[in-house]
């Protein structure tokens, strides 16, 4: 099968024919049809990150995978072959950027008849931690209010959404035609932050997603309420900082969860929730979609198709 391989940190990733991954008994075979990239794609291929998740090479990039059920291990039940699933790779195991990808069975969802193999591919990492952030950790509720940085990203285009459906007030930053998008997603309010000031403009909001780190995200604390959040996917905030401001502060790490996916994927079809696609590219333009990925400047997701 092809899949786009690493040989090396910051090697150039190169397509190339490998065997289909072999399945353990509680695995499931994925046809793959669609892949999704991250941020995390990036970084993983520069090696930034190789302490917290060292890979071993040749490696298979990717996390995000969407598809058809090609076979399933001796232990599975309630999969079968031709089931269209969603899921979310270990990403220190990678795999998703194959034309197959072996996954335990318990990190699957379904994927609804009406749904492209796309839009489901670019849901497990963006939108999981959007509502691992918001929901889980954050704890956001009816009437309250949310800064959400980067709203046009891949992580901020589901987080405006989420926010939206579970009834809080949204603010978003966003730049040039991102700025529309935020607001076409459901922000009440979207701040160019190239032109304007969100830490002069805000205040009393009650939980900030910091998707930016540096001095976006030391200016965010201020425009906490006493007592309000800060919860970065960036890096770990300031504690000394957050307590002047009288308010807490933590670092999100997304961990893949089948049961949160699952719940991610049945509030996407109550809430017409949608994944916002920037491009996507077939596997043969593998590079251009990386590129793109790497640029920091997507609107959404960045879908790469198998077939
Ligand atoms: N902790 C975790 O488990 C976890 C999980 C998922 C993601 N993350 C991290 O979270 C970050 C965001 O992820 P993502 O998938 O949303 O990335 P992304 O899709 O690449 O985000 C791109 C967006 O960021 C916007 N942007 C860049 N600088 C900005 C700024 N200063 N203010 C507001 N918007 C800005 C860009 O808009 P413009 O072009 O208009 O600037 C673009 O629309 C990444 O660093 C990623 O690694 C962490």
């Amino acid at each position: 099968m092809k899949a786009v391989r690493l040989d090396g940190y910051n090697d150039v990733p190169v397509i190339r024919d490998i065997a289909i991954p072999q399945i353990g008994p509680d695995d499931v075979l994925v046809r793959v049809h669609a892949s999704a990239l991250n941020p995390l794609d990036v970084k993983l291929h520069s090696g930034v990150l190789q302490n917290y998740f060292p890979l071993e090479f040749g490696y298979t990039l990717g996390s995000d995978v969407a598809g058809t059920v090609e076979a399933i291990g001796a232990h599975v039940t309630g999969w079968s072959k031709g089931d269209k699933v969603v899921g979310r790779l270990d990403p220190v195991s990678g795999g998703a950027l194959g034309e197959f990808a072996c996954i335990p069975a318990k990190q699957l969802a379904s994927v609804p008849a009406s749904m492209s193999f796309e839009t489901a591919a670019g849901i497990p990492t963006a939108a999981g931690t959007a509502w691992q952030a918001l929901l889980e950790v954050g704890d956001l509720g009816v009437g309250q209010t949310v800064l959400i940085h980067a709203g046009a990203g891949g992580v901020g285009s589901f987080a405006i959404q989420i926010a939206r459906a579970v009834g809080a007030r949204v603010i978003a930053t966003a730049s040039g035609d991102g700025v529309d998008i935020a607001r076409t997603l459901g922000a009440d309010q979207v701040i160019d932050y190239r032109s304007d000031d969100f830490a002069e403009m805000l205040s009393d909001v009650d939980l900030v997603i910091d998707t930016i780190g540096g001095e976006t995200q030391q200016r965010s604390f201020g425009v906490l309420r006493s007592g309000g959040k800060l919860l970065s996917l960036v890096a770990p905030p300031d504690e000394a900082l957050a307590s002047a401001h009288h308010v807490t502060a933590s670092f999100v790490f997304h961990m893949s969860d089948g049961a949160r996916l699952r719940s991610v994927m049945s509030s996407i079809g109550t809430n017409g929730i949608k994944t916002l696609i920037d491009q996507t590219v077939p596997l043969d333009e593998f590079a251009t979609a990386f590129a793109r990925q790497a640029s920091g400047r997507a609107r959404g997701k960045i879908i790469v198709t198998m077939v």
